[in-house]
């Protein structure tokens, strides 16, 4: 049974702070959407799924807490609760996807009581939780085939049980790899500068007692050219319409990598990380965060005072390095822009 990192119970939410991990396992509840809002922000939650479960219940609670006379002034309310919620983090399309189905499901209810309306967006953000993972072992089951038995994979950044409503992502297929009876191993990257590898992903497997072996991120080269790896999966946090993968900043260099040394490079995400609206990678905004995350490792500062800092979230991995993208409804290769929008219409 791997961890729920976000749970529901009496008008409130407890999330695991991730910013602790490992050292710490510390929950911290939360029953009001500004309070969500900063949780996202400052990555007590983080992870594209889970970023989205947050965001979908903390619209639920504000709108529990939007006091209004009818329809037209809740719903003015409410856009101002996802305005707020919307500008934590601007690389996950699951954030904007999970405030799209909130609001959509508000217009639907137009006209019913208001309090009516307050149950059923809770229910909404429940159904988006628990959704998720089983969205996530549909995804386990379609990828887990790629598997071979006794492979060695490379994932970066977390993409498991903790950056989503249960069970992971590129883990969840890892995770459906194992529970099929095959024997995996993985090497995660530790993942600079927030370190959700060696923090998040080493934890995780560890306690599910999945073996994994903690590497630097400048390592899989090496570890490539001499054999010990035989695939990587990695998750992301937006995908163009043409397959173009935004994920965790050194996601790219580990699929140059990959195709250079001829190993498949599997991306795994859900339906609500494609973002039809966006062409190619290049459209995708990516997060630039404080400079403080690379000049410091902790409380400990790295780095002279200063000195000039980049500190881009993520990275775009072009389509053509990506070996398949693997979803909970079945797994496309070769041309992304159809394969993607074939899923899309096959299940409309
Ligand atoms: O900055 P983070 O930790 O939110 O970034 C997370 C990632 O890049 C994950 O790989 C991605 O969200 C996929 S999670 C299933």
């Amino acid at each position: 049974m791997s961890i729920r990192p976000i749970e529901y119970r009496d008008g409130a939410i407890r999330m695991i702070d991730q910013r602790l991990l490992p050292t710490q396992e510390v929950w911290i509840r939360y029953r009001d959407y500004q309070s969500v809002a900063e949780a996202i922000r400052s990555m007590v939650v983080r992870g594209a799924p889970a970023i989205g479960v947050a965001a979908a219940f903390g619209v639920a609670f504000g709108a529990r807490d939007i006091a209004a006379a009818g329809f037209g002034e809740f719903y003015a309310e409410l856009e101002k609760v996802c305005a707020t919620l919307a500008a934590t983090r601007p690389t996950a399309v699951n954030l904007f996807w999970a405030l799209d189905r909130m609001r959509t499901r508000a217009r639907q209810l137009a006209g019913s009581p208001l309090d009516d309306i307050r149950t059923e967006l809770l229910n909404e953000a429940l159904a988006v939780a628990a959704e998720d993972e089983a969205i996530n072992r549909a995804m386990g089951r379609h990828g887990a085939v790629l598997i071979p038995d006794g492979a060695r994979i490379l994932t970066h950044c977390n993409a498991g049980a903790l950056a989503t409503g249960g069970y992971g992502t590129a883990l969840g297929v890892i995770r459906a790899a194992v529970e099929s009876g095959k024997s995996v191993s993985v090497l995660a990257d530790e993942t600079r500068p927030f370190l959700q590898g060696a923090r998040l992903t080493a934890w995780e497997l560890h306690k599910d007692g999945i073996p994994v072996t903690l590497i630097c991120d400048n390592m899989a080269g090496a570890l490539m050219r001499q054999g010990e790896i035989d695939g990587v999966i990695v998750g992301a946090d937006r995908i163009a319409a043409n397959g173009d993968v935004a994920n965790k900043i050194g996601t790219y260099s580990v699929a140059v990598l990959a195709r250079e040394h001829g190993l498949p490079f599997y991306v795994a995400a859900p339906l609500s990380t494609i973002d039809r609206n966006i062409a190619d990678g290049d459209q995708i905004p990516i997060e630039e965060r404080d400079a403080i995350e690379v000049t410091h490792c902790g409380a400990t500062r790295l780095a002279p005072e200063g000195i000039r800092v980049r500190n881009p979230a993520f990275d775009v991995t072009p389509a053509r390095l990506v070996t398949a993208i693997i979803t909970e409804r079945g797994v496309v290769r070769g041309d992304y822009v159809a394969g993607l929008a074939q899923l899309f219409r096959e299940h409309r």
